[in-house]
């Protein structure tokens, strides 16, 4: 009987930790983010979730990846996947990167330092933000896997210099300079709340602080969040709670353009790469311009609202330029099916943001780790499904688009 009992009963290891718990239960990037919303408080989770306006470009991110469908073949021996590409020089394990995001100590205390290590340990680039709440030197000190820092443009250009002479003795291999921000996105979520940053308490705050207990413990515990890059530089390093939009409105120079980017070839002995390009004559440009690379995005939503998503824009991009530059895309990569997806229609990698945020919201530097299993089994299981056996045979005949409903 025992022998029976046994066999119908899967018993499950005893999981003593909370967090281990939370990650039990989540089968998809969507339940982590589900169990992130209800472990964070709403203004921070609100802050690392919302888009522009009326989030429109946002939702279509997504609904861009759900249009695309698979022109699936069979029999064709899949027995050895094999996911390796390279990336600006170098080999990678997956087409993905860690994209930038700010305040990463929001959401849970080990902020950069987790997503940087988790991003190590799988060989993936992790790109440090310039609105990061741990510094250069503290990430490059936890890890030795490939690093990028993304650049926001000060108006102080000597900030700017030092920040990537200090980047560069540091070991990261590549800037990525963000051209999407000439002024910040109106994230309405945020503008409702007053949200600022880091998170001040108030009594809204304190309510919503109360209700989630676990982020709020942790909050509390460690030590005060700042724009780490520039403590010590004389710029306002957000010790003080600001509005992002004021913030970034007051330190960052709208006056931004094409003439600029031979400056930062000046200034960065490595790869230059152009985060924000949203359509071909942008692209085109960029090739000329000389860089080594660009992204396909639109701030996850968070800048233009109205912008078309990253995915649409890519087949003409790559069309264009994808024999000059290495093309990236971003914007709604929840699953590896989607990175199947972008690969298909000309991208060398996807980089994503959220889709880890929510792994960091829900689970620490663990729920980081979950998302790239969960991208790496999903692209492996997709690629098995469609027929195809490794990157250079995800061509564009892998998919097609799903007519629009009338
Ligand atoms: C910063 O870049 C943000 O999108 O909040």
């Amino acid at each position: 009987m025992l022998r029976t009992l046994r066999s119908v009963l899967r018993i499950r290891e005893v999981e003593f930790r909370a967090s281990g718990r939370r990650l039990a239960r989540a089968a998809s990037i969507a339940d982590l983010g589900r169990i992130a919303r209800a472990r964070l408080p709403r203004g921070v989770f609100d802050y690392i979730d919302g888009g522009a306006e009326d989030e429109l470009t946002m939702r279509r991110n997504i609904a861009a990846f759900r249009r695309l469908e698979f022109v699936p073949r069979v029999l064709r021996d899949v027995a050895a996947i094999d996911t390796t590409t390279t990336l600006l020089g170098r080999p990678l394990p997956l087409p993905l990167v860690l994209g930038p995001t700010g305040f990463t100590r929001i959401v849970s205390p080990g902020g950069e330092l987790d997503v940087a290590r988790a991003a190590a340990r799988a060989g993936l680039p992790y790109t440090l933000s310039t609105m990061a709440t741990r510094s250069i030197e503290e990430v490059a000190a936890v890890s030795t896997g490939a690093k990028w820092f993304q650049v926001y443009v000060w108006r102080d250009r000597a900030l700017v210099r030092d920040m990537l002479a200090r980047a560069a003795s540091q070991g990261y291999e590549a800037i990525v300079v963000t051209v999407d921000t000439a002024v910040l996105g109106r994230r309405e979520r945020d503008v409702r709340r007053g949200f600022l940053l880091p998170p001040k308490i108030g009594p809204g705050t304190l309510i919503d602080g109360v209700l989630h207990p676990g982020w709020t413990w942790d909050f509390i515990r460690a030590e005060p969040i700042t724009f780490a890059n520039v403590a010590g530089t004389g710029a306002a390093d957000g010790s003080t709670a600001v509005a992002l939009s004021d913030y970034i409105n007051s330190q960052f120079d709208p006056a931004l353009s094409w003439r600029e980017v031979g400056w930062f070839r000046e200034n960065w002995p490595g790869p230059v790469v152009l985060k924000g390009i949203q359509t071909v004559a942008d692209a085109r440009l960029a090739a000329d311009a000389g860089v080594e690379a660009i992204v396909l995005s639109n701030h996850g939503g968070r800048q233009l609202d109205g912008a078309p998503p990253p995915l649409e824009v890519l087949p003409g991009v790559a069309d264009a330029v994808g024999d000059r530059i290495e093309i990236l895309c971003d914007g709604g990569v929840r699953r590896g099916s989607d990175i199947v997806k972008a690969v298909a229609l000309g991208a060398r990698a996807v980089m994503i943001g959220r889709a880890y945020l929510y792994g960091l919201g829900a689970a620490g530097e663990k729920g980081v780790d979950a998302v790239i299993a969960l991208l790496d089994a999903g692209m492996r299981r997709t690629m098995a499904l469609a027929g195809v056996c490794s990157v250079p045979e995800i061509g564009p005949d892998l998919v097609r688009w799903r007519p629009t409903p009338r």
